[in-house]
């Protein structure tokens, strides 16, 4: 490639470990000889202009922070023609010539459809979400530090549960993706686990929360992916209320999930993959997610990242419901 300009920008929902992705891109693409250039606030900042170079010190004890320095938005002006045009020019100002987008599948939809109107720019994605939903990588940057916070929440939560004998419905994030709920209820050791991939059967969740009560569990705790088909924590406790007469209390974990310093598996996978950003890059990579399938990086096109489905492993769901008996 002759242009040595690379756009970096974080875009959507933020995740922690966005701000180790950028590092590594930057770090990584000034050691091969390119010009990084951060665009704010994502796709906004791409089409008002808001570009600046980036310098190794400018990701300085970056790898650390929640968040992303870059900031984030959702834009909508960047899914119309006159707001992608104004983006290319301003690309075009600074000499830019592939991108570097960390985001979920909304933002790699806008990168797919931008890249393919204008020739001349190429694009790359890094996964960067706490749901995990993406298909084409085993992991998305965040996910791991989302679960935790969220595993903290639930320690945190059992402790009062089980003072006062009280069945707590906890809500975590996940939009579509049961991926949150299904790793923080394994690893918290909830009673149930509700999540868009399976069938809820609130009847059936009753009588088992029944057997356990009965051989003396002091409290009981059921995890809901906001996006289960069965409702929110609190249609959950409703339709509950009308089965059993338990002490129920709801607890919706909401954005503190999405904040905290980066777990060392979120920097770790962040690091990788924006170092691999830029060796696909120096390829000539277009149109491509960098991922990391059984602990190996794998290219997978942009389109199939939200069109194919990212499965549930099924044993999981399995064991997690065998576990909690
Ligand atoms: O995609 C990440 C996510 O946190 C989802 O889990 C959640 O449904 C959504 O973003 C919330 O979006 P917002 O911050 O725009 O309310």
């Amino acid at each position: 490639m002759s242009n040595k300009n690379i756009g970096v920008l974080t875009s959507g929902g933020d995740s922690p470990g966005m701000n180790a992705a950028i590092r590594a891109v930057v770090r990584s693409g000034i050691y091969n000889g390119y010009s990084i250039f951060g665009i704010k606030q994502g796709y906004k900042g791409l089409i008002k202009g808001e570009i600046e170079s980036l310098t190794v010190n400018s990701v300085s004890n970056k790898i650390k922070l929640g968040g992303t320095f870059l900031l984030t938005a959702r834009c909508k002006d960047f899914f119309t023609k006159s707001g992608r045009q104004l983006a290319y020019d301003n690309l075009k100002k600074y000499d830019i010539s592939n991108l570097v987008v960390i985001g979920g599948d909304g933002s790699f939809r806008g990168l797919h459809t931008f890249i393919d109107e204008f020739d001349d720019i190429l694009g790359v994605g890094i996964p960067g979400t706490i749901d995990n939903d993406l298909f084409g990588t085993d992991f998305t940057i965040g996910f791991d530090t989302a679960v935790n916070t969220a595993l903290d929440a639930i320690d945190k939560i059992r402790d009062t549960a089980t003072s006062h004998s009280r069945l707590f419905i906890v809500e975590v994030m996940g939009r579509n993706s049961g991926y949150i709920a299904l790793y923080t209820g394994i690893s918290g050791g909830a009673e149930e686990i509700l999540i868009p991939e399976t069938d809820t059967d609130i009847k059936k969740i009753c009588n088992k929360l029944k057997v356990g009560h009965q051989r003396g569990k002091k409290s009981s705790i059921i995890v809901v992916s906001e996006g289960d088909e069965a409702g929110h924590a609190f249609e959950i406790k409703k339709k509950i209320e009308k089965l059993v007469d338990w002490d129920i209390r709801i607890s919706v974990l909401g954005h503190q999930q999405r904040g905290g310093n980066p777990t060392a598996f979120d920097r770790v996978l962040a690091s990788r993959l924006g170092y691999e950003a830029i060796n696909a890059i120096s390829k000539g990579i277009n149109d491509k997610m960098i991922g990391v399938v059984n602990n190996k990086v794998v290219l997978t096109p942009l389109e199939k990242t939200w069109m194919e489905k990212k499965e549930i492993d099924n044993s999981f769901v399995k064991m997690a419901d065998i576990l909690a008996i």
